[in-house]
């Protein structure tokens, strides 16, 4: 099947499951997917349920697609995502972003865990993400261009929808979330960066750094959906504490904000 067969079929699967129309769409990263669980009106799709879709191969990103409401908003949400590290392509990872563009979304949330590479940053902080640098190594949009989506050659000068970012600010504010705001950089893993890299991103302008996240942005934009993005910073980046960095501290600083982070997201779509 050619991607654009992918998505239509997954589309198709999930229409013959649901009269659902989401607006908006999330896809929830590392840690952070127990926010499905306070969706209304649900009905959850596993991902193995949907001709098309990607399967994540890594243990703690269980797949689903949940539709459903929040604070009254249709939406689609997505329980883990599959990585460009687990041996797909960028054109696969990002089928579910053009079956929810497909399904209506008009706006994207994305969420991940990343490593803190701004040294004013500490773990447990919230970073709203204003830009990114792509040091994955490839681009989801090689190839042929799937003209029903978007352009060939599409603008990326507000990936992170400047208006939407400027209104959640004095939100977050008012509801007592403290709020970062900084460039994320996309490497492709599954090892960590090296502290040489990290002090390579800091001096390039990145203020965090993570796995995921950029392709989606970038397939989301190329279809004209509005993007929000927030990283949940779990561990300082490689080289910054005298400490080696493990998946667990970054599954336990998740757990840890999940508060703060769930009412964040809540602001995020009713904003979006
Ligand atoms: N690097 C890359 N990805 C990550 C990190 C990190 O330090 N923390 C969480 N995801």
């Amino acid at each position: 099947m050619t991607i654009q067969e992918r998505i239509d079929s997954a589309a198709e699967a999930v229409r013959a499951r649901t009269g659902a129309t989401p607006e908006l769409g999330l896809i929830l990263g590392s840690g952070l997917g127990d926010f499905c669980d306070r969706l209304e009106n649900q009905t959850v799709i596993p991902f193995s349920d949907l001709p098309g879709f990607p399967l994540p191969t890594v243990e703690g990103h269980e797949g689903a697609l949940v539709l459903g409401t929040c604070r009254g908003r249709a939406v689609a949400a997505l329980r883990g995502r599959v990585h460009y590290y687990e041996g797909y392509a960028q054109q696969e990872i990002t089928i579910p972003v053009r079956v929810m563009a497909k399904l209506g979304v008009r706006t994207l949330v994305l969420t991940n865990a990343a490593g803190g590479v701004n040294l004013n940053f500490q773990p447990g902080n919230l970073m709203l993400i204003s830009d990114h640098i792509n040091l994955s190594g490839a681009n989801p949009l090689i190839g042929p261009n799937l003209d029903a989506f978007g352009p060939r050659f599409p603008d990326m000068s507000d990936v992170y929808t400047k208006a939407l970012r400027e209104r959640l600010r004095p939100l977050a504010a008012q509801a007592g979330i403290p709020l970062r705001e900084g460039v994320y950089v996309m490497y492709s893993g599954p090892s960590y960066e090296t502290p040489a890299e990290i002090r390579c991103f800091r001096a390039m302008g990145g203020d965090a750094v993570g796995m995921s996240t950029v392709p989606e942005a970038i397939v989301a934009r190329h279809a004209g959906l509005q993007v929000m993005g927030v990283s949940c910073i779990t561990n300082m980046a490689a080289g910054i504490l005298p400490q080696p960095l493990s998946h667990a501290e970054v599954v336990e600083t998740a757990a840890r904000v999940k508060q703060d982070f769930t009412r964040l997201l809540e602001l995020m779509v009713d904003i979006g």
